[in-house]
């Protein structure tokens, strides 16, 4: 298959493209390099240094490259920074998105996968873990964007006809991920540590948060190729674990004998967020595989070895 990935220099957008191509097929990337790296980029996709609000130019490099999927994965990604310039983080993840989508409905693709995050459009759901039919209520500019987007997605299925699976991620963790993003915790937790800093803990330790190892999400990106259209899937593992549980998970790996700093809580941040896998399962026939514990030692690893300087050290 031909496939375009938008965020293929990012943290999870990478490990998907790396999916792709080891699975045979053929790979084209537009990023504009803002969060993404170019030592992300695998060298035999080819790559397309873009912006996706620029819609000219995403129709031109989707009507040379006519993929038969378009994976959309580019967006802002922080909350904070949601929070902070919405219309920004409007700009990159609704234009953006209608953009990109606009273009692949021109160049006549077959299937667009769109990149949503189950952590921020249920906002605080009323059920834990949470399936695909609560109601979408989310508090952050971020996930009223990401909630945009997927009603995008069916808007075009039915003016233009192009299908789309739409994949909920819970906090996806895993070597590559940027300290700044949404769920960057482990990675800055990592850094943080294993250069003897103290990292801060907003609110007092028990937020909880359902984390699912990159490898587990690119494999359910390899399947959307085939299946799910027209639905919707939670990708995380039903397991909350507590902000204090991370830290002491890396603290444990690394051998870090000191505690957190703990601060206030942040505004747009939900308490608990734990995602439903039982539709992808049935549908998609996926499942995690990777247990917390075992995935979190591989972002120590990767982190001792790049050693990449540190964000502010929050959870
Ligand atoms: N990390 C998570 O836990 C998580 C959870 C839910 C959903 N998501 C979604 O997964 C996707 C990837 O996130 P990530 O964590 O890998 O973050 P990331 O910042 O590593 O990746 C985003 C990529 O998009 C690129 N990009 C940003 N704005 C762009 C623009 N205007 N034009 C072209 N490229 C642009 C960046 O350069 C980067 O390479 C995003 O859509 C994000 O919302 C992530």
């Amino acid at each position: 298959m031909r496939i375009l990935v938008t965020g293929g220099a990012g943290f999870i957008g990478s490990h998907v493209v790396d999916a792709y191509l080891a699975a045979g097929h053929d790979v084209a990337v537009v990023d504009n390099l803002s969060t993404g790296l170019r030592e992300n980029l695998n060298p035999a996709a080819r790559f397309y240094e873009a912006d996706v609000t620029d819609v000219d130019r995403m129709k031109e490099i989707v009507l040379a490259e006519k993929p038969d999927v378009v994976n959309h994965h580019a967006a802002q990604v922080n909350i904070r920074v949601s929070v902070a310039n919405p219309v920004f983080d409007t700009h990159v993840n609704v234009v953006g998105t209608v953009a990109v989508l606009e273009a692949a409905a021109r160049a006549g693709t077959k299937k667009f996968i769109f990149i949503s995050s189950g952590g921020a459009v249920y906002g605080e759901a009323p059920v834990l873990p949470t399936p695909e039919d609560v109601p979408a209520s989310p508090i952050s500019h971020y996930g009223a964007a990401k909630l945009a987007g997927e009603r995008y997605c069916h808007v075009y299925y039915v003016t233009t006809g192009m299908p789309y699976t739409i994949l909920r991620y819970s906090n996806v963790y895993g070597p590559r991920q940027n300290p700044d993003g949404e769920a960057g915790v482990t990675a800055i937790f990592a850094n943080k540590l294993l250069k003897g800093e103290q990292p801060v803990i907003f609110g007092d330790g028990s937020k909880t948060r359902d984390y699912v190892h990159v490898s587990d999400v690119a494999a359910a990106n390899l399947i959307a190729l085939e299946r799910g259209d027209l639905g919707v899937f939670n990708i995380g593992t039903g397991r909350r674990i507590t902000d204090q549980q991370v830290f002491e998970a890396i603290a444990r790996v690394v051998g870090y004998q000191g505690s957190p700093i703990y601060d206030d809580f942040r505004p747009g941040e939900v308490m608990h967020s734990c995602l439903d896998w039982t539709r992808a399962q049935k549908i998609l026939g996926w499942r995690p595989a990777v247990e917390f514990e075992e995935g979190v030692a591989s972002v120590v690893e990767y982190n001792r070895h790049t050693c990449k300087s540190a964000g502010p050290g929050v959870l």
